[in-house]
């Protein structure tokens, strides 16, 4: 997916646009590591608060000191015994996570891209089905991936690479791109990355964006979110010596970024986060894990898929869910990429035309299906990209069953993808689940099961079936034969949406 275009087509006046005042042209002296952030633009194309930047780090001498002392000693951390990582951790505990995330970062940054492979290869393959469904399903001039993108933590500027690589020439040339991370060591490496590109380059805690409402026609917020830790709830830990991730703490600061993204869409954008859940971050024998992951898991938490959309994205007023889809970084991790769009006013407003694509329920499943047959085609693409470990293969959508009404299909590990609509709902329990034991059983290895069934509330119900003990059950007894693959939403009335659910039969 790299590499598609030469980058030089850039209109130069592109350069001479007032957007973004951080725009660089980065020349070498930018490219150093500095500790203090760049200087605030005399001007911004869009408009920024007038509150002052964040102070990069403390003037405190004692606090300076603590901070001298622990970079030294993690400058010996490979040579340092167990007690002396008790020591370092609490250490790390008298300094602020934004001033930890920057130290940890510094170390890092040298070898992210290179411990990161895995995890960009899984964001190409998700971006790629980002924009197979921008074709199949939302034929607007505005698409999911909009001009004036901001990602909120760019880190060494994979995702931007990416989303830019994956852009018609046009549309790139379009793309005013604004990149901002707390650290300055990661944004060298995405100035180097994305020398070709014009970018604004930020450097603001994301909880203190500054930039104006209705800035940006895309957000990206990508494997960040567990980084985003409650200070009260962090010292509570601290203090029991709490030890274990617990997905479902930490809502707050997550919540905060979540509403400060919405509040800096323009109506019609849409908001993308790429992200594990669940996961533990680091301790999976990479180069980071050793060396940081008593740091890192001081200091951070993620937080479950269903939090993610009970606590914070339900709350989340004027929230529009359309899509969510899955691939497995390695054998152990799940990269999740989900988009919400901003509402322009009413539900039906969602995505900018949102209203023209209104129809049937008929077209809205048609429509569904085709997203899914175009997106398996991509998935097909990446499962023979070399590299790829853990890839559930994938066979072609050559036979279907259309199961209506409780009619069982008859073979056993003999169809490629079973489609199950507009009936589920009106099953009893008991039906529901004989009714699974025999489409799973029909369905080979590899192959799809997708549910289509209409939603009830326009805004938060993200699954597919309206009663939610239904769906836990379901997750608890399917998940060892199923793997969630993809959700997708479309419209079919003002107040209701057509939900595609596609699962993978993994034994
Ligand atoms: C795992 S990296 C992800 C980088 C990039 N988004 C990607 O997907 O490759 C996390 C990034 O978040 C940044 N970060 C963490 N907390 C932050 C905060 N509160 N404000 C801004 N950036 C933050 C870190 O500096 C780091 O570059």
């Amino acid at each position: 997916m790299r590499a598609k275009k030469p980058k030089s087509s850039r209109p130069p006046s592109y350069k001479k646009t007032s957007f973004g005042s951080g725009l660089y042209s980065p020349k070498t002296e930018d490219l150093r590591p500095s500790t203090s952030s760049p200087s605030p633009p005399a001007q911004s194309g869009y408009a920024k608060k007038t509150s002052s930047r964040p102070p990069p780090s403390s003037k405190n001498p004692q606090m300076q000191s603590l901070i001298k002392e622990f970079e030294t000693e993690l400058d010996d951390f490979h040579a340092l015994t167990v007690p002396w990582e008790r020591k370092l951790r609490e250490m790390a505990s008298g300094i602020s996570a934004l001033r930890l995330n920057s130290i940890i970062y510094k170390r890092f940054a040298p070898i992210y891209d290179d411990h990161m492979v895995d995890h960009a290869r899984s964001i190409s393959s998700l971006a790629s089905q980002l924009f197979t469904m921008e074709k199949v399903g939302f034929e607007f001039p505005e698409k999911i991936v909009q001009s004036d993108l901001l990602e909120m933590s760019c880190g060494t500027g994979t995702v931007i690479r990416i989303l830019a690589d994956a852009l018609p020439e046009q549309r790139l040339a379009d793309l005013r791109i604004t990149a901002n991370d707390i650290s300055a060591d990661m944004q060298v490496r995405a100035m180097e990355k994305l020398h070709d590109l014009t970018v604004a380059y930020e450097r603001y805690p994301i909880g203190q964006l500054p930039f104006a409402e209705e800035s940006f026609g895309t957000i990206v917020l990508s494997q960040t979110l567990h980084f985003l830790t409650d200070d009260e709830v962090l010292r509570q830990e601290r203090r029991s010596d709490y030890m274990f991730i617990n997905e479902d703490r930490h809502v707050e600061a997550k919540f905060n970024a979540i509403s400060q993204a919405f509040r800096m869409l323009k109506p019609g954008g849409t908001f993308i986060v790429f992200d594990e859940w669940p996961h533990i971050l680091t301790n999976d024998g990479g180069p980071l894990g050793p060396k940081f992951a008593f740091l890192f898991n001081d200091n951070l938490r993620t937080i479950g898929r269903t939090a993610l959309h009970r606590s914070v994205f339900s709350q989340i007023k004027g929230a529009s869910f359309v899509a969510e889809m899955n691939v497995p970084i390695d054998s152990k991790h799940t990269m999740y990429m989900i988009v919400y769009a901003k509402n322009a006013g009413k539900t039906e407003d969602a995505l900018p035309d949102f209203s023209r694509i209104l129809g049937s329920r008929k077209d809205a499943c048609e429509r569904i299906m085709k997203m899914f047959r175009a997106i398996d085609q991509d998935f097909r693409d990446s499962v023979r990209s070399p590299g790829k470990r853990s890839f559930v293969k994938l066979l072609p959508m050559e036979k279907k069953v259309f199961v209506y009404n409780g009619t069982l299909p008859k073979h056993e590990n003999y169809y490629n993808c079973a489609v199950v609509s507009g009936v589920f709902f009106h099953l009893d329990p008991s039906d529901k689940i004989r009714f699974l034991n025999s489409i799973i059983a029909s369905v080979k290895r590899g192959g799809s099961v997708i549910f289509i069934e209409e939603s009830i509330s326009p805004v938060d119900s993200y699954h597919p079936f309206p009663l939610h003990t239904f769906k836990r059950e379901f997750m608890a007894r399917y998940s060892k034969y199923l793997a969630p693959s993809g959700v997708v939403r479309v419209p079919v009335l003002a107040d209701s949406g057509m939900f595609g659910h596609q699962y993978r039969k993994i034994i």
